[in-house]
């Protein structure tokens, strides 16, 4: 029996879970995230950390059924791979892949150059040995997965207008210690390293309608424009999603910024979504329909412009989100955040529509 067989099988099998809301249909019609999207030829998929998938059968077996692509919420970042400087340490992100892969999931790589989780000996080691540094870190991944990753985020999140630099670069180790020329640089170590992935720009902050994501669009637009100017070799921008309901969300400011960015040639991959609702204080009934309809109304938005190639959760469950197991980041009223398209029991939730019927009703690619 192929992959795609036992997972249409397993699919229809699984309608016990849908059964209670779409009904005796669910036996024989496959309804799952990643079915919608491959109808359209989009892909769906999620992050998740091993810790997660170690300790739960029921989030390993959504991830088989519904997902196309697995994202590692943080093993591949520098910070873990070598805390110690010369001690690659590879084994929790070789983990992911191989979850992926004895599930027939593709693997995203996430993320190559991050201001964040960013070793302590990094910034120190750049004042003194410039490039080469993040050289070898780069050239050392894509040799590391070459073959077996081909989506990458190469540089996240680059772009902060509030530090108020020129051209509103983040002020990161990176930009300190090699200049505004960075990004294209690591752009094109990528490219050398592994002609055969698809190297993403990914950045936060982008489809609110105020004056916060405005400001980010303006820059990341102008980033974009500059990379393809100088010839860095970037196939897309990835958009991560981390949506607040309590923020304005307008589908024709969205859709013109997506516009832009398809009118450069790029290609468009939603990478991180979840709708922190914190700032609901409705029933929790009440909370899921909110999201779901800021969800659908990102959702066809975003699937309408045909650069758009489909759309990564920030996980699957509410359980495992991260606005949920970061204190920092928690409701203060003690109930979890509703972020994800299943609750915290793996029940699905109106979240779980939006996307189904997004990817559904999309224009075929
Ligand atoms: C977050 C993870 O979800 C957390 O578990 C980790 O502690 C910090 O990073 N933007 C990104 C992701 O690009 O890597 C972040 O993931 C969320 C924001």
């Amino acid at each position: 029996m192929t992959a795609m067989t036992r997972r249409h099988l397993l699919a229809a099998i699984s309608g016990a879970t849908l059964a209670g809301t779409a009904g005796a249909s669910a036996q024989t019609v496959e309804k799952t995230l990643i079915g919608a999207a491959r109808s359209k030829n989009l892909t769906y998929g999620a992050a998740m950390a091993t810790w997660q998938t170690d300790r739960d059968a029921t989030l390993r077996r959504t991830f088989d059924r519904q997902c196309g692509v697995v994202v590692p919420e943080w093993e591949m970042k520098w910070g873990t791979i070598e805390a110690t400087r010369g001690t690659r340490n590879y084994a929790g992100a070789d983990r992911v892949v191989s979850f992926g892969a004895s599930h027939g999931l593709a693997c995203r790589g996430h993320a190559a150059i991050w201001y964040r989780n960013l070793p302590k000996w990094v910034e120190p080691a750049l004042k003194v040995e410039g490039v080469k540094v993040m050289e070898a870190h780069i050239q050392d991944l894509m040799a590391h997965y070459k073959g077996k990753i081909k989506s990458w985020d190469i540089v996240n999140e680059a772009i902060e207008p509030k530090d108020g630099l020129q051209d509103s670069l983040r002020d990161s180790p990176f930009l300190r210690q090699l200049g505004p020329d960075y990004i294209a640089r690591a752009f094109t170590i990528a490219a050398e390293a592994d002609p055969a992935i698809q190297p993403f720009y990914n950045e936060y902050g982008l489809y609110h309608n105020d004056s916060i994501d405005q400001a980010r669009r303006t820059a990341v637009l102008a980033l974009l424009q500059k990379l393809k100017q100088q010839g860095a070799p970037i196939y897309g921008l990835g958009i991560q999603g981390h949506l607040n309901i309590g923020r304005p969300f307008d589908p024709s400011v969205f859709a013109s910024f997506l516009r832009d960015v398809a009118g450069l040639g790029l290609k468009i991959l939603i990478t991180e979504l979840d709708i922190d609702d914190r700032s609901l204080t409705q029933t929790i009934s009440e909370r899921d329909r909110l999201v779901a309809n800021m969800a659908t109304a990102f959702l066809t938005t975003a699937l309408s412009e045909r650069a758009v190639e489909g759309v990564i959760t920030w996980g699957l469950s509410d359980k495992y989100s991260w606005l949920n197991t970061s204190t920092y980041q928690k409701r203060s009223d003690g109930t979890m955040n509703r972020c994800l398209p299943y609750d915290e029991n793996f029940q699905i939730k109106p979240f779980w529509y939006s996307l189904y019927y997004a990817f559904r009703n999309a224009p075929p690619r």
